[in-house]
């Protein structure tokens, strides 16, 4: 029997993505083997293919952080779990598959009923966005926060969860994203127009007790200018190292996984050393996840639960089947998508 999967074949665009068919995957000894109804299409896959995030695996690989799928077969050993449950799971690469393999530990339940492609968004999305609320914020009601890149997959999560925190939100977007943005409960700030400590500044007077820095570099120093003393900068992403879906320095084929981690070191560090408490925080899903597995499964089931009352609603860019997953990076790169972009079983809809 034969399943497709999509291989990055080198580091770069696009079209470094290959679409291939080969045997199916075999579960071993403690593995699952999952049929993918969902993957979620997102930044960091797109930073693996051009070499740059920190997670980078060596070619040629699978991308494909987050998947919703079927149990359709278990390997040895596996007693816990039955054939035909729905799944979740973040195995950082492998996504973009008919079939993918994992340890049994790695799933988490998925209530019946949900949309894989809504519960797809939960894995990397939401649960990025509530433990950054949460475990590293640590936000009280209230409060004020700013997020960049607020109409993207995460700064949707951010303000959803962020409304239900009670927290007085500030996002930045281009001009596309901002009705969204404001129908989220959030004052959009084009970062296109607008220089957002001055505009931080202007609104709120004092600064913001914590901004959610998705774009990394220089941005991060920005992002610390526009809080009040005390507050928080929790920078977690590298968005700025891309410009239309490429590197932004126009450097290609190469994996360059370490660069951007010392960056971010000495922000953090020059921001523990500088007066004025104003602090800079990392935050990474999978390490939070390596240290404290227990975390992870907790927050996505209660996200689960949340979607499963509708107190959250994911945003749905759009589905594209497997086949396509080079449209959806693509689609992805060129900007403006609002919410998720999700890969699905069997064909595409808006
Ligand atoms: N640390 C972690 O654990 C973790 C987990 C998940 C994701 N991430 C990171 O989070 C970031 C976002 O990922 P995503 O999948 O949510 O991406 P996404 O859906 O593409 O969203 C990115 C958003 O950023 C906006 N943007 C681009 N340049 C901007 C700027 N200069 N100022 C403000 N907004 C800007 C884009 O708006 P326009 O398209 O309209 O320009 C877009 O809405 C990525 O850097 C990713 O690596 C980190």
């Amino acid at each position: 029997m034969k399943h497709t999967r999509v291989v990055v074949t080198r580091y770069g665009g696009p079209d470094a993505l290959r679409v291939v068919e080969e045997e199916c995957p075999e579960p071993k000894r403690g593995e699952v083997r999952v049929k993918v109804l969902a993957a979620g299409v997102s930044l960091p896959d797109v930073m693996m293919r051009e070499g740059i995030h920190p997670e980078t695996p060596p070619l040629p690989f699978t991308p494909g952080w987050d998947v919703v799928g079927a149990v359709d077969r278990l390997g040895d050993g596996v007693s816990g779990i039955a054939p035909g449950q729905i799944v979740a799971a973040l195995p950082i690469s492998g996504g973009y598959a008919e079939l993918i393999c994992l340890p049994e530990r790695e799933l988490v339940p998925v209530p019946p009923g949900l949309d894989p492609a809504e519960a797809v968004s939960l894995v990397l999305n939401y649960v990025t966005a509530y433990q950054m609320l949460h475990r590293s914020a640590k936000v009280t009601r209230g409060q004020r926060a700013l997020i960049h890149g607020a109409a993207g997959g995460v700064g949707t999560a951010l303000l959803q969860l962020g409304r239900l925190a009670g927290l007085e939100l500030y996002g930045t977007c281009s001009a596309r994203g901002a009705p969204t943005v404001a129908d989220l409960g959030a004052v959009p700030i084009d970062y296109q127009e607008l220089d957002f400590v001055k505009e931080i500044q202007r609104l709120t007077g004092e600064g913001v007790d914590v901004v959610f820095d998705s774009l990394g570099g220089s941005n991060i120093w920005r992002s610390r200018r526009a809080l009040r003393a005390g507050g928080r900068v929790v920078a977690y992403g590298l968005t700025g190292s891309l410009r239309g879906g490429r590197l932004a320095s126009g450097r290609e084929g190469r994996r360059r996984r370490f660069r951007p981690i010392a960056v971010f070191g000495l922000y953090i560090a020059g921001s523990w050393l500088l007066p004025g408490r104003r602090r800079v925080v990392p935050y990474s899903i999978q390490w939070l996840k390596r240290l404290r597995p227990a975390f992870f499964r907790e927050d996505l089931i209660a996200l689960l639960e949340l979607l499963r009352q509708r107190k959250i609603q994911p945003l749905i860019a759009r589905r594209f089947p497997l086949a396509e997953a080079r449209q959806a990076q693509e689609l992805l790169g060129a900007g403006g998508v609002t919410g998720k972009i999700v890969l699905v079983r069997g064909g595409s809809q808006a």
